[in-house]
């Protein structure tokens, strides 16, 4: 009989499950919701496929599904973001059907989404939409099958957009990424600090007193920035757009066009979720021994290519994640996990803190694509409002905060017109 799961080595499980366990301790609302998944069984009898990062913290989400009665399997959505101990012990420990081997080639990356498709899901997860294209490219008859997919990822919910303005889209699709609860934390916070965590972990270098060069002032390229600064770096900002410009200017950070950005930076991080963001004309200016590393979700936004092209010489490995790139005029650049997401390819990406609550979300938003899968058309929807007050509310409660109520007097005031000075 073929096996139903494809990891790297199942004796890691043991190590495995020590990580999903400690990651589970900083994710109380996800707990919350596990604990009433498994009184209630909301999802009996689903079958789920979800195209995620193999992380500690997705295995979480991943139990909270199964407790709700979910019948699950699980693909990566980078090939070298899957923690392989954490793969083992899904399997081994927690019965579930995983295809993830970190540093997987794009073939199998592509078989492991396929062998998830091939279970015929109802719902469906992606975190870069790599599932749901592959599942319209190749399987459209299966579309029918599915009731709603979750998008995690801005990258995703930009292609998801595409697809329904293009009117390729089949089925109706959640941006779990649009909730204020995820993009506001998610990829501001986590993105922020797990950015530094792996370029720290790859390289060693000392942030302070380095000029940092930031791709990108979106939601993650703000928390990285913010981060950056805190750890004494000279932060330069690359934009294109003017209001996102104007915000990092006013935040103290230089903003200057990557031209001018070239030739001054000892580190560059790409976030934007566009392509080419470095490219030639941006290599030919840098400094020897720069650094560069991507965070956006594709490994495009350096163009590698171009870049290898320069190259007289590349050693691979120069140290874990790090390969160098020996130019013709003698001049070396740095380039880390291959251009691939530097915090989950080269650190453990986003702490579990934050997870908790972009997970949260998911899960509670799978539980209400189900309940509106009738209602529910071919298009990109926001999470519900509802679920996003519930998340904050808990997560707070969960931090020992409490905030103020409005009186009535306040709420009547606020709801009103007449008042004046
Ligand atoms: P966003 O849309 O909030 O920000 C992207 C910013 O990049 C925008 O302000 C845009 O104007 C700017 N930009 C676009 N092209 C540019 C260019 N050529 N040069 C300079 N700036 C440019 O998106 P967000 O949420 O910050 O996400 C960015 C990327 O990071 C996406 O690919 C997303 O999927 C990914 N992501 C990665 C995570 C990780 O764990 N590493 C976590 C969350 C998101």
């Amino acid at each position: 009989m073929k096996k139903a799961y494809d990891v790297a080595d199942l004796s890691l499980a043991r190590e495995g499950k020590r990580r999903i366990l400690w990651a589970d301790r900083d994710m109380p609302v996800l707990v919350k919701v596990r604990e009433r998944f498994g009184r209630e069984k909301p999802l009996t009898g689903l079958t789920m496929a979800a195209c995620l990062h193999v992380t500690a913290e997705t295995a979480n989400l991943c139990r909270t599904l199964a407790a709700g009665g979910a019948r699950l399997s699980l693909c990566a959505s980078n090939p070298l973001s899957t923690q392989d101990d954490v793969a083992a012990s899904l399997v081994k420990d927690f019965g579930m059907a995983v295809y993830a081997v970190n540093g997987e080639s794009t073939a199998v990356y592509y078989r492991h989404i396929r062998q998830c498709l091939g279970r015929l899901p109802d719902i469906t997860m992606d975190d870069g939409a790599d599932l749901v294209s592959t599942l319209h490219r190749e399987f459209a008859a299966r579309c029918d099958n599915v009731r709603g997919s979750m998008e995690e990822t801005t990258t995703g919910v930009i292609r998801l957009r595409a697809m329904e303005r293009d009117g390729a889209l089949r089925i109706p699709v959640i941006a779990v990424n649009d909730a204020n609860t995820k993009h506001l934390f998610d990829n501001r916070y986590g993105t922020g600090q797990s950015t530094v965590d792996g370029i720290m972990r790859a390289t060693g270098v000392l942030l302070a007193g380095m000029t940092v060069v930031v791709a990108g002032y979106g939601m993650c390229g703000r928390g990285l920035a913010r981060r950056m600064d805190g750890m004494g770096a000279n932060v330069i900002v690359t934009e294109v757009d003017p209001l996102k410009a104007l915000e990092a200017a006013m935040e103290g950070f230089q903003v200057m066009p990557m031209a001018q950005a070239a030739p001054l930076g000892d580190l560059f991080i790409t976030v934007t979720g566009d392509a080419d963001v470095l490219r030639e004309e941006h290599f030919r200016r840098m400094k020897n021994d720069a650094i560069l590393a991507n965070a956006g979700h594709f490994n495009v936004e350096i163009n590698i290519g171009q870049l290898a092209e320069l190259s007289e010489d590349i050693v691979r490995q120069v140290r874990p994640n790090v390969d160098a790139f020996r130019l013709e005029d003698g001049r070396q650049l740095y380039l880390l996990a291959e251009g691939r997401l530097v915090n989950l390819a080269a650190a453990e990406g986003h702490p579990a803190a934050v997870m908790d609550m972009s997970f949260a979300v998911q899960a509670l938003t799978s539980e209400y694509a189900l309940r509106k899968a009738e209602e529910l058309e071919p298009k990109v929807y926001s999470v519900p409002q509802e679920i996003d007050a519930w998340v904050a509310r808990l997560k707070l409660k969960t931090m020992g905060i409490k905030i103020d109520a409005l009186t009535d007097r306040q709420r009547q005031y606020l709801s009103g017109w007449r008042e004046g000075t």
